[in-house]
Order: C-alpha cells, then sequence, then structure tokens
C-alpha cells in the first residue's frame, strides 16, 4: 500500500471515471463500490458520477481526521438534504442545535443509565420472544427480518417513551415511520435527483410523516409541562431546558424523537438479522454460541445478571457488523480547505466514508471475507488501529446508541438461542448483501425456529 501521510508534495486521489464504473453500478452498487475500494486498497479515490466527484476515504488514518475534524468536514451537501427536511436540526444535524441536542440526549446513554434500562429491556424481549414462540410453533417458516423488526420496535419503543405511549399511538407510528423510511431511502440512493422530481413512495412519505407528526406532537401536547419522572428518551426531551433555563420548542422535541426513531431502529433489526444466515453457514460459530448461551441462560429467562458471560455472543455481535457495518456511508462535506493523506480538499468537496470498505481491507484485516468472531478476542483487539472498526463512526457524532444496542443484541440473541435453533430455509441459503439505507440481505430471509426440548 503507498500511504504515506508524511508526504508534503500534494497529492492527486485515483479516479475512478464513470464509462468505467457504471456497468458494474448497474448490475450490482455493493459489489462494484466493493471492488472499487478493493483497487484503492486504503488509498484516497475519486469517484467520477458525472454531476458529481465525491471522494472516498477508506484508510484508517483518513477516517480519523475527517471524522474528528466534525468542523471541518460537516454532514450536509446533497446526501443530507432528505434527511434534514425530516429530521430538522437536532441531533442528526451540526452547530448548536446539534450540540444542544448531545448535551441533552448523552446522559440517557452513560453506561450507567443504559444499565439501569436494561432490566426493562430484557423483560420486553422475553415477552416478545414469548409471542414469537406461539408464531414458530408447528415448524412454519418466519421471515427474519419481519421477526427482528417486531422485537426491535417494541423494545425500543419502551426505551424511548416508558410507559407514556398508548398502544394505539404505537398501531399509527410503526407504519408511518415505515412509509417514510422506505421513500428516504430512494432519496438517499439517488442524491442528485432534484427534489421536484417526484419519486416511489411521494406521497405515501407525506402520509407518514402527517400521522408521525400528529403521534408525536400529541404525545409532546399531554406531557410537555408535566413530564414526570422516567428515564426514557422521551422525559429527557421534554424536562430539557436550555442554558438561560428556557424551554425549548415542541418542533425541536419532536425533531429529536424522529431522529433518534430513525437512527435505532432499522439499523438494530438490520444488523441481528444477518445474525441468522451467519450462524446458519457457520456451524462451529454456531455451536459455540449455543453452548455459550446454553451454559449462562440456561431454560431461564434472560435478565441483565447474564450479560457479563456472554463474552462470546458480544464477539459474534462485533464481527457481525464487521462484515455487515448496517450504516455503511457516512457521507461529509468540506466547509473549509483541508487536506487528507498529502490531498488538497477544497471547501465544497464531498466526502464518502464507509466503514463497509475499511472493514475490508487486507492491510487490517486477516482474510476479511472470512465470518471470524474471535478477532475481537482481548488479545487480538489489542493492537488494532482505532479507525479499522468503527461501525459506530467516530470523533464528536460517534453514535450515542452505542452501548444500547450491544446490550439490545446480546439480549436478543441469547433470549432466543435458550429457546431455539435456527434453521434457514433451502431458498434462503445464498443471500448476498444489497445497500438501502442499511446494508441488508437480498432477499427475505425464511427461517424455522425449533423449540428446543427443555423436558429431560
Ligand atoms: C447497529 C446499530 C447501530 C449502528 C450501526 C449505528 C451507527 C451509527 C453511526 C455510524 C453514527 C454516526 C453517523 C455519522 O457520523 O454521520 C450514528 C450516530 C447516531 N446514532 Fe447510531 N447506530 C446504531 C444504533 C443506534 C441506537 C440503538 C441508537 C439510539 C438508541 C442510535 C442513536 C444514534 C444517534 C442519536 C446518532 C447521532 C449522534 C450525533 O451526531 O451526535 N444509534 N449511529
Amino acid at each position: 500500500m503507498s500511504i504515506d501521510a508524511e508526504t508534503t508534495g500534494a497529492r492527486k486521489p485515483r479516479t475512478f471515471p464513470l464509462y468505467k464504473t457504471l456497468p458494474g453500478f448497474l448490475r450490482n452498487p455493493l459489489k462494484e463500490i466493493e471492488r472499487i475500494g478493493r483497487e484503492a486498497d486504503g488509498e484516497l479515490l475519486r469517484l467520477d458520477l458525472g454531476a458529481s466527484k465525491p471522494l472516498v476515504v477508506t484508510h484508517p488514518d483518513h477516517v480519523q481526521s475527517v471524522l474528528r475534524h466534525s468542523d471541518t468536514y460537516v454532514r450536509d451537501g446533497v446526501f443530507w438534504r432528505p434527511l434534514h427536511g425530516l429530521m430538522g436540526d437536532g441531533i442528526l444535524g451540526e452547530g448548536d442545535l446539534w450540540a444542544f441536542s448531545r448535551k441533552i440526549l448523552q446522559p440517557v446513554f452513560t453506561t450507567r443509565n443504559v444499565n439501569a434500562l436494561t432490566g426493562r429491556m430484557a423483560e420486553t424481549i422475553n415477552e416478545a420472544v414469548d409471542d414469537l414462540a406461539g408464531r414458530a410453533g408447528g415448524g412454519q417458516a418466519l421471515s427474519a427480518g419481519a421477526e427482528m423488526v417486531q422485537i426491535v420496535n417494541r423494545t425500543v419503543i419502551r426505551i424511548f417513551f416508558g410507559e407514556k405511549i398508548l398502544p394505539a399511538e404505537i398501531d399509527r407510528l410503526l407504519p408511518a415511520f415505515e412509509a417514510v423510511a422506505t421513500k428516504l431511502v430512494f432519496r438517499f440512493l439517488l442524491p442528485f435527483v432534484p427534489e421536484a422530481i417526484p419519486m416511489p413512495g411521494d406521497r405515501a412519505y407525506r402520509e407518514g410523516v402527517r400521522i408521525m407528526d400528529e403521534v408525536m406532537y400529541g404525545l409532546v401536547e399531554r406531557y410537555r409541562d408535566d413530564p414526570g419522572e422516567g428515564d426514557d428518551i422521551f422525559t429527557a426531551l421534554c424536562r430539557a431546558r436550555t442554558a438561560d433555563g428556557g424551554e425549548p420548542s415542541d418542533t425541536w422535541v419532536r425533531d429529536n424523537l424522529v431522529a433518534m426513531f430513525a437512527t435505532s431502529t432499522e439499523t438494530t433489526s438490520t444488523a441481528l438479522t444477518w445474525l441468522w444466515p451467519t450462524i446458519c453457514n457457520n456451524p462451529e460459530v454456531a455451536l459455540r454460541l449455543y453452548d455459550e448461551v446454553e451454559r449462562v441462560v440456561g431454560a431461564d429467562p434472560v435478565g441483565p445478571e447474564h450479560l457479563p458471560d456472554l463474552t462470546y455472543t458480544k464477539q459474534v455481535v462485533q464481527e457481525l457488523l464487521r462484515l455487515y457495518p448496517v450504516g455503511w456511508l457516512f457521507p461529509r462535506m468540506a466547509t473549509q480547505p483541508g487536506e487528507i493523506g498529502g490531498t488538497p480538499i477544497k471547501p465544497g468537496q464531498t466526502i464518502l466514508i464507509s466503514p463497509y470498505l475499511t472493514h475490508r481491507l487486507t492491510a487490517f484485516w486477516e482474510r476479511p471475507l472470512a465470518f471470524d468472531p474471535d478477532r475481537f478476542s482481548p488479545e487480538r483487539s489489542a493492537d488494532r488501529h482505532r479507525y479499522a472498526y468503527f461501525p459506530f463512526g467516530g470523533g464528536p457524532h460517534q453514535c450515542i446508541g452505542m452501548h444500547v444496542f450491544n446490550v439490545e443484541a446480546q439480549l436478543i440473541i441469547a433470549s432466543m438461542l435458550s429457546r431455539f435453533r435456527p434453521e434457514l430455509l433451502e431458498t434462503s441459503a445464498a443471500i448476498e448483501p444489497r445497500i438501502g439505507a442499511t446494508i441488508r440481505p437480498d432477499q427475505d430471509l425464511q427461517l424455522i425456529l425449533h423449540p428446543l426440548d427443555r423436558s429431560s
């Protein structure tokens, strides 16, 4: 690899022109991105997409300098506009309103506070898995993706709203959010299409936003003046006060709720959907995982007390996010002149960072395509570059839900594997990743969950 961050002379990044990449992009965009990443092998590269020429940054040193310098490389530009339109200027924005939102929300996600939420999370997960057991009986195939969505949404809503949201509001919120997310994917993947040009799902999107706003503002109206006690996110937002003691606007509360919901649901359910094909195709990993869950949890309902001993389960989750980092693309825009690895950067330049590419660089990962949770054993993790692995981003915008995700994922996996053994239907064996807003399987995975016989 010819990387030299100390280079003094200006370097020109290697360019991949559209006429060479278009056929591949049309056939399979993710495979083409992967091929380009492999060829550039950690060097800065320029994608010539005609209307735009983003720089793609994959080397951990370069990723680090972009993510840490969040004043120079901001979340703006064509990729972010559809998101900003929906989520305003809260936790997913920039500047003062982002800093204020982060200051209010961060305390909800400290290890101490998440640990306090873990009992409630485990309870919700065990209830959801009980319901699943009803559907799984009789050996019929279930959609792995849909089941993960059910469990995750139920858990997230509990963490977000505690007991404050009504079941009828949940029933309206979830489909509305789904319609909004589906439409956003089109805009995210085709960022250069002007807003004025209609896209699939436009009408469903508007209706989805209307319903979501009705539910969110309804909650705000009911609880804003008297949020009561609660360690949930909604209560924290309702109780927030500005530096001079003033109340932030209702819109600020709504924008943050929408942003948090968007960042916490699909990411988590998609990451967990990958578990099933991965363990079914890696029987040795599956056996070690079953062994650990049996030894630590056995026939008990899973609870916070089991987490410290679910060490291999945690490594499986880490490795899942290495191979399938569901948040696969972080776009940034330069606001001032800068330099990355010797290449001068002009203001207005779009920069793309992708953990999917960095997590597959052979200079940092041995046999990068193999699923090997032991990479995350303490001995093998010790010397790793901080930015060789960054499924949750880094720098000031690092994911605040990282710890919640880790706890939630371990609890869901342990709860399910203490009850069932999975079998993937033959038709779901040859799955491939596909890009959308997240990296997800290219087909609906059909899974049979065989109940464990605990009678003897
Ligand atoms: C597999 C699960 C998840 C993944 C892979 C993930 C990934 C990420 C990434 C990559 C970022 C940085 C984005 C950027 O730099 O532009 C981020 C930010 C964020 N995530 Fe997550 N996330 C996950 C789960 C969650 C959960 C469960 C929550 C909340 C409960 C959450 C809340 C947030 C928030 C609020 C931000 C914005 C932070 C800021 O800009 O200050 N995420 N996430």
